[in-house]
């Protein structure tokens, strides 16, 4: 029996500028902090850099029809900051606005909804260097930069999303410094926290103001499952989900920071020291749909069990993200009966439906859109050039059916984009994970079907999910 879903569903994939593009010093485009960190000995995997990428910039007609080959009802790009504005403040640059205005009406064309995320992380490099998201002058340029975007895409994008996954830019940036700008300073981090949300706020106000637009913002959210019901293991549990999740989510929809999270940062001497009282009223409007990236969940025991969870079959203390787990006594635990992705995630579908449905009863009757679920393989092209990946396939399926059980509870889900449309350049990873429905062969740009590429086809056409459960 096939399962359906709901008419008009979004069926979609997702991308960001810096990870396909390339093309990075053409069409007047300005430094981002990726080339800066990127090109900065040791900060990425062999050294990778994404100058080049998937040369998205100059095969976009490829990939366009890619797409239509594909049947996407919808298409999540981001727009690079640095193409549009090269230093982040005065006039705007023509010619980067050009290549997303090319993209949209290309998209259009071909019945294809755009989904434009208006930062995905490359922020240019002259802001950082008078302070990045650690200063409030970042946010109001990022309303600045928002109005042109809209003053040239304005309508023609079918929903707009101000920023990908904060938690990301405040916390691998600035806190633990696996990415961009790469600094380890977690007072720092409180602030760019801080100011990322104004800035979406500041954004959606600019996107409200000049467009009709659904506007929303994409978090990346993660369950943090207690090791057992023993009142420290909750405990614990509760700590990592108010730094991951609640941190986000409570200023968004609740319009205020969780007194317990910033408890516990005022512990570890740490302050929200920037937020205004009329940022948080801003803050806390509504948006008009959420944007969940999905890829896992964890397991989270106190430091002072954690032989009890390995007694339990956990395998202690698992990846921690670079939370600083002495201080918290807290640790991430693994399942080592649960199957692991290419980047070490434990794979975890039914987390995504409990994700769903929590945020629809304790957060947003908002709609939903799974803006990234994806999954990196070890995937290889055999000699006659196909790529067989049913690891691929069956983690969507399962993720998708996921989705349609959180349906089914009543959750208001409309759409699902896969991550991602190509392999392309995976951060800290450089090129060494690949995440594709389409292959991308390094360094020419050549382009390969992936098994998935078929299956995603199938399941779009079918607007169903062939049996399973
Ligand atoms: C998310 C990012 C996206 C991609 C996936 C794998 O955190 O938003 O750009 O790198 O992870």
């Amino acid at each position: 029996m096939a399962k359906e879903f709901p008419e008009g569903f979004l069926w979609g994939a997702s991308t960001a500028a810096y990870q396909i593009e390339g093309a990075v010093d053409q069409g007047g485009r300005g430094v981002s902090i990726w080339d800066t960190f990127s090109h900065t000995p040791g900060r990425t995997a062999n050294g990778d850099t994404g100058d080049v990428a998937c040369r998205h910039y100059e095969r976009v007609g490829e990939d366009l029809d890619l797409m239509a080959e594909l049947g996407l009802r919808a298409y999540r790009f981001s727009v690079a900051w640095p193409r549009v504005q090269p230093d982040g403040k005065g006039s705007a640059n023509q010619e980067g606005l050009d290549f997303y205005r090319r993209l949209t009406a290309g998209l259009r064309e071909r019945g294809i909804v755009p989904v434009a995320t208006l930062y995905h992380w490359d922020l240019p490099q002259a802001l950082q260097d008078e302070g990045g998201w650690a200063v409030r002058e970042t946010a109001e340029r990022f309303g600045e930069y928002v109005a042109m975007v809209t003053a040239a895409l304005g309508d023609e994008v079918g929903l707009w999303i101000t920023l990908n996954e904060p938690w990301c830019s405040a916390w691998l940036g600035y806190a633990i410094g696996v990415h961009a700008p790469g600094l380890a300073d977690p007072q720092l981090s409180m602030r760019a926290t801080h100011h990322l949300l104004l800035a979406h706020a500041l954004g959606s106000e600019v996107v409200r103001r000049d467009t009709k637009v659904p506007v929303g913002i994409t978090l990346n959210l993660a369950p943090q499952i207690p090791a057992s019901d023993h009142e420290l293991d909750v405990e614990a549990a509760r700590k990592l989900d108010g730094g991951l999740n609640r941190l986000y989510l409570d200023p968004l929809f609740r319009g205020s920071y969780p007194a317990d999270v910033l408890a516990t940062a005022a512990a570890a001497g740490l302050q929200m020291d920037v937020a205004r009282d009329t940022d948080m009223a801003l803050i806390g409007r509504p948006v008009d749909f959420l944007g969940v990236n999905y890829y896992m969940s964890h397991v989270v025991a106190s430091t002072s069990r954690l032989g009890e969870a390995r007694q339990a079959g956990y395998v202690a203390p698992d990846s921690l993200l670079g939370t600083p787990s002495a201080a918290l006594g807290v640790a991430q635990v693994g399942r080592p009966w649960l199957e692991r992705t290419a980047m070490g995630w434990e794979v975890d579908p039914a987390g995504l439906t409990a994700l769903l449905t929590r945020l629809s009863r304790e957060y947003t009757k908002a709609p939903l859109h799974i803006t990234e679920s994806g999954v990196a393989v070890e995937d290889y092209r055999g000699p006659d050039g196909a790529v067989h990946d049913p690891r691929r396939v069956a983690y969507l399926e399962a993720h998708v059916k996921a989705v349609r059980d959180a349906i089914d509870a009543g959750v208001d889900v409309q759409g699902y984009f896969v991550w991602s449309l190509m392999d392309n350049f995976e951060w800290a990873e450089g090129y060494s994970k690949r995440f594709g429905l389409v292959w991308t062969e390094y360094p020419t740009g050549e382009r390969a079907r992936k098994d998935s590429f078929g299956w995603y086809r199938d399941l779009i056409a079918a607007n169903a999910l062939a049996v399973i459960g």
